[in-house]
């Protein structure tokens, strides 16, 4: 259905020509905080409205754009489909352009465009998503988009994304692919954890896991104890859904990992203050899971994830005097005293 107002003309090709033309005559916008990962090419009119015909957009829905240039999709969903939409765009002089245009489109009202990055954006709003970014960029978001609910709906021009086959695949306009995936009921039968470590190739005794909440990623990541079998050491690591594995240390004698929240880890804090006998303090920086093992039965070590750098940063650790019995520290020090 076209969306008509008073005054206001259907979706049309005129409209973004006419307000591209006249934007770009006005002084340079600001430039992106940094460079975006992939460059401003707009997609085609003719393929947009393709790739919202593949997602059945109607409208109920709403559209995420990740990487949504001069809005054009979603000026088009919105305008021919009823449908509302959010762009996430670095450029602030794009986000500015599509603000314009769905403003001269007479959509506002229905369209977001947020400046940011789309691997910090929060997605959880979605019933579509659109991408037109890279393979390599699809595969670091699947993760996040494999956790929208089940029946989301995914379109990609040109790119696949990796391991996840899409669900359709249609010949576009412009001659590239147009790809459909729409994201599966989770299976109850497999742990999650189990895929994950099968996705990062790791088939290790797991000794103790946790599940760590980033604070920005949604799909968060699991902190394993993998301990080789026959051997009385290991190594503590972060593993991500998608497969990317971090180390967070190694560990020597009986492993004891804990996850905690941030209060949690304060809490610990002002034991090991007060304690006479542990040495060394907690200190959070983020309201995201704190990660914490004993790293050789008397020092422990915590971790949290750093938003800023994609990894996993030390934000304590502690030592028990003459405690180096691995049973005894670990035991007292793996939990919030
Ligand atoms: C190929 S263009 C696609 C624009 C629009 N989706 C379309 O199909 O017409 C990719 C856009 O992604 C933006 N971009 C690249 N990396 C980004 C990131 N990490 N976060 C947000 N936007 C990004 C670029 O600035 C560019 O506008």
């Amino acid at each position: 259905m076209v969306r008509k107002r008073a005054g206001a003309p259907a979706w049309c090709l005129a409209v973004l020509a006419t307000v591209s033309a006249n934007a770009a005559r006005q002084e340079a916008p600001p430039r992106p905080a940094r460079p975006p990962d992939v460059n401003f090419i707009p997609t085609r009119q003719v393929v947009a409205d393709q790739m919202l015909r593949l997602a059945g957009v109607g409208a109920g829905d709403v559209v995420y754009d990740l990487g949504s240039g001069d809005g054009r999709i979603l000026v088009l969903a919105a305008q021919k489909y009823d449908a509302r939409g959010v762009g996430i765009e670095l450029d602030p002089g794009l986000v500015a352009l599509s603000r314009q245009i769905a403003r001269e489109g007479e959509v506002d009202d229905r369209l977001t465009f947020q400046q940011g990055d789309i691997f910090d954006a929060d997605i959880s709003g979605a019933t579509v998503v659109t991408l037109y970014l890279s393979t390599s960029i699809n595969t670091r978001l699947e993760p996040r988009l494999r956790h929208l609910p089940p029946g989301t709906r995914i379109v990609s021009h040109q790119f696949g994304m990796g391991r996840w086959r899409p669900d359709r695949t249609v010949r576009g306009a412009d001659g590239t692919d147009l790809h459909l995936w729409i994201v599966p009921e989770r299976d109850a039968g497999v742990s999650e954890l189990a895929v994950v470590l099968a996705r990062a190739g790791l088939d290790g005794p797991v000794a103790m896991s946790c599940q760590v909440e980033t604070g920005v990623d949604p799909a968060g990541f699991f902190a394993v104890a993998l301990s080789p079998a026959g051997r009385s050491d290991g190594r503590y690591l972060a593993i991500a859904p998608d497969g990317v594995v971090i180390e967070l240390a190694p560990y020597a004698g009986v492993p004891d990992l804990s996850c905690f929240t941030r209060a949690d880890a304060e809490r610990l804090n002002g034991s090991i203050a007060r304690s006479a006998t542990l040495h060394g303090s907690v200190r959070p920086r983020w309201n995201a899971t704190v990660v914490c093992g004993v790293v050789d039965g008397a020092a422990s070590v915590c971790w949290q994830y750093s938003p800023e750098e994609r990894t996993f940063v030390k934000i304590g650790e502690w030592i028990a005097d003459g405690r180096a019995g691995r049973d005894g520290a670990s035991a007292s020090q793996g939990r919030p005293l």
